[in-house]
């Protein structure tokens, strides 16, 4: 296996207990330092994908490597594995509030330092840094249950990279947030991804997809990849646009400037501009 590579997955299909198949047959390869987006409509297995690349779930069939070495679950209850595996993979969850558990922004984002068996001085230190490069200092002794969804979503960011994961997944990272909050996510996953790190981003909206991502890997209402290529080759493949139900089949996407900027109109409004 290429050093290079992170992930290699391999006809995995996952089936939850009641008897749903949330994944058939993925094969995918993730490169270190990749942005890779998963793009496709809601309940088509974004969500579990990413859950079995953080090892909290484990593929009913197919093989799953990561960092070389095939995660299942009789592997990750050995705790000095899994202690190194969550080192390595961060999981920012799409609803914040399952992620935050502590009574102070401070003791949140200590907690990981802390568990990795980081002092309490140097845990204290880390945790500082992170709040300020997160922007969050003024918060630092607030509870994070009685934040905004902004500023959850950066409390769980910062606890998160308190450990400094050389993986990071994000799970819809700009659902629910007001534009600058938004924009605040987007710059800072691509400030992470160019200081190193690798990225694997959910999401069901196109317009983030230019600017997050360097690969698109479209899953279909089929629970299956139906394509992977560049953001510029599934935005204007709209075939699988609409296989993927992404788009509604009376509106018309543009790509705009060098940047591929999405914009989505009605058919009648391009006709009449
Ligand atoms: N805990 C669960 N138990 C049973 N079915 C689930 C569970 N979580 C998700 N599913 C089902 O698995 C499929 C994929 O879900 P999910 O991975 O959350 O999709 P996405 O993130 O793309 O919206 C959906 O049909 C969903 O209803
Ligand atoms: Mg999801």
């Amino acid at each position: 296996m290429s050093e290079s590579l992170i992930y290699a997955l391999e006809h995995v299909t996952y089936q939850y207990k009641d008897g749903k198949i949330a994944l058939e047959d993925i094969n995918l390869q993730v490169a270190a330092q990749e942005r890779v987006m998963l793009l496709g409509p809601n309940g088509c297995g974004k969500s579990t994908l990413q859950k079995i690349l953080a090892g909290l779930i484990f593929a009913t069939s197919g093989i799953v490597t990561a960092f070389g070495e095939k995660i299942q679950f009789q592997l990750m209850k050995d705790r000095q594995f899994s202690t190194a595996f969550r080192r390595k993979v961060g999981f920012v969850f799409q609803n914040s509030d399952v992620q935050i558990f502590c009574t102070s922004v401070l003791d949140e984002i200590m907690f990981g330092p802390l568990a990795m068996g980081m002092n309490f001085s140097d845990a204290k230190q880390r945790a500082e840094e992170l709040i300020s490069y997160t922007g969050i200092s003024s918060l630092s002794h607030c509870s994070p249950h009685h934040l905004s969804g902004g500023e959850k979503k950066k409390v769980a960011i910062a606890a998160i990279l308190a450990v400094n994961p050389e993986v990071l997944i994000f799970d819809e990272p700009t659902n629910g947030l007001d534009p600058k909050s938004q924009r605040w996510i987007i710059d800072t996953i691509n400030q992470l991804n160019q200081a190193g790190k690798t990225i694997i981003l959910a999401t069901h909206c196109l317009e983030s997809v230019p600017e997050l991502a360097d690969r698109v890997v479209v899953l279909g209402e089929n629970h299956r990849i139906i394509a992977s290529d560049t953001p510029k080759a599934i935005l204007t493949n709209r075939e699988i646009l609409l296989a993927a139900n992404l788009i509604d089949p009376r509106y018309h996407l543009h790509l705009h400037g060098t940047d591929g900027h999405v914009h989505i109109h009605k058919r009648d409004e391009v006709l009449n501009s």
